[in-house]
């Protein structure tokens, strides 16, 4: 696996493979790296000869009062999982080179970034709508993985794409999961084991909406009110929001059908965590 740290040094590295018609995938990602972010490189292996994984703690995306500061960064143990995992040019720029033209340019995304993650993390999306359109100009890859994990931004990169014109394919890898159902996240590591315990609130409650949609309930104000019981009903949880919508700009929807997305976001302690499920045919 090829580290390299500069945005000249890694157009160098992927001159030389794009020279050879090689095809490259892009994982971004800001580290901590878990078995989600692990996944992500798995799909991108089978869709690409080059896998580039890019490691930035984007200061854009957080705001003033988060946890950019304490967010986890470990580059040595990250850089040891992604050379065991198949990371061909490992990217982990400083905030400085990231940003070395300036940072007074920004992705400014409309609706779909104002509701949700949007209305509770204020310039949240325009700070990663920036730095994944800075990584999509840096590496130009061939296709680019994301996690549905964070579905919103999913559907925002995916704007991006296609509004601003990238030759981009993207793809979208299913959320992994601890065996007891919650979801990964880099976050997790601020959970203490009672938050942690609490913290399976959220996908008891996706899971007890999906149990009631596979029984045929298709009125997206009683599956919320299902999933919002759940969450209620556990102690140290204080929900954000469950919202039912549509998969392409995360719109309420009177209705849930396939491709309708069960979100939430919520408190555990001091943490705030998110999750959804997207409805299928069948099950979620
Ligand atoms: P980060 O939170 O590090 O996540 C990097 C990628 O891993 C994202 O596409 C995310 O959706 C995916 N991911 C996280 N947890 C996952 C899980 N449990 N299962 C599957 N995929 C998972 O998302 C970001 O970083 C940043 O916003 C970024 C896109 C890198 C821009 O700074």
């Amino acid at each position: 696996m090829q580290h390299v740290t500069t945005i000249a040094e890694l157009r160098a590295v992927l001159g030389r493979e794009r020279h050879q018609a090689r095809r490259i995938a892009l994982v971004p990602t800001m580290g901590a790296l878990h078995e989600g972010h692990l996944t992500l490189v798995d799909d991108a292996r089978l869709r690409a000869d080059v896998v580039v994984m890019s490691l930035f703690v984007n200061p854009l995306q957080f705001r003033p009062g988060e946890d950019f500061e304490k967010y986890p960064r470990h580059l040595e143990a990250d850089r040891a999982r992604a050379e065991a995992r198949g990371v061909d040019v490992l990217f982990a720029p400083t905030v400085e080179e990231m940003y070395r033209a300036g940072g007074e340019i920004r992705i400014v995304a409309g609706e779909t970034a104002s509701r949700w993650e949007g209305a509770a993390r204020p310039g949240h999306f325009e700070g990663v709508l920036t730095v994944v359109a800075k990584l999509f100009n840096i590496v130009q890859p061939d296709v680019a993985c994301f996690g549905q994990k964070d579905i919103q931004q999913v559907t925002l990169v995916r704007h991006l794409i296609a509004q601003l014109d990238f030759p981009i394919e993207l793809a979208v890898v299913p959320t992994v999961r601890e065996a007891d159902g919650l979801a990964l996240s880099s976050r997790n590591v601020y959970l203490n084991a009672a938050d942690r315990h609490a913290a399976l609130a959220l996908s008891r409650a996706l899971q007890a909406a999906v149990t009631r949609w596979e029984a045929g309930e298709r009125t997206a104000a009683t599956l919320r009110d299902v999933a919002l019981a759940v969450l209620a009903g556990t102690s140290g949880v204080v929900t954000d929001y469950v919202a039912v919508v549509d998969g392409m700009r995360m719109l309420p929807v009177d209705r849930a059908e396939p491709g309708s997305i069960i979100a939430v976001a919520a408190r555990v302690g001091s943490t705030r965590l998110i999750d959804n499920v997207l409805l299928g045919r069948r099950g979620a």
